[in-house]
């Protein structure tokens, strides 16, 4: 009996410091995770708006140009570089702001699928006011958005003929 039980016990320190050491090796395996995804790279909220603002610009000329499809190739450029803001821009207070801007891209996709240019333009206006409200309510107000004058690119065409 006395040996069944040194046995016994023996056996279980063994699984008991086996078990120990996986669960190190688990640990460091994710302490090293951990660190890779504090260093991994991810855009700042700096540069998703100077993304916005490229599409921004693009979609009033592409609008401008009843260039449909463009036109709503880029609202939704626009709509995704929020999402992704509010994905990976969580530590960010300004973040929580950023959904004010949604019924605005709404009522400017609206637009884009009514075909609708007085709407369009109406509605782009709306959009680009609210972008300089979010602006003021984050203490961004040194950042003014407005109409643009002309396409970012010269080497983009927007005057594509429509039949509408
Ligand atoms: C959360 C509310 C919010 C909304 C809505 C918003 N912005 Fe911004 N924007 C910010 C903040 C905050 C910054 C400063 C980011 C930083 O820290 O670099 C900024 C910065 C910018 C910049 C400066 C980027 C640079 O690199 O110079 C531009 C341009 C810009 N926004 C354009 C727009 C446009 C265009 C819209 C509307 C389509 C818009 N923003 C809507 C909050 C907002």
């Amino acid at each position: 009996m006395g040996r069944v039980l040194l046995v016994l016990t023996t056996l279980t320190i063994i699984s008991c410091s086996q078990s120990n050491d996986q669960a190190k090796v688990l640990q460091l395996r994710i302490d090293s995770l951990e660190s890779k995804l504090a260093a991994a790279y991810k855009p700042g909220f700096g540069e998703f708006m100077g993304n916005i603002q490229i599409h921004h610009n693009k979609l009033w000329f592409a609008g401008l140009s009843k260039n449909w499809k463009l036109a709503d190739f880029e609202i939704k450029e626009i709509k995704e570089t929020v999402e992704a803001i509010e994905t990976y821009q969580t530590e960010r207070e300004e973040s929580q702001q950023i959904a004010m801007i949604k019924p605005m891209l709404d009522s400017v996709e609206t637009s884009i699928q009514k075909n609708d240019l007085a709407q369009f333009k109406q509605s782009f206006i709306s959009l680009t006011t609210n972008c300089n409200n979010c602006h003021q309510a984050t203490h961004f107000e040194f950042n003014v958005v407005k109409i643009p004058d002309h396409p970012p690119f010269s080497n983009q065409e927007f005057f594509i003929q429509s039949t509408k």
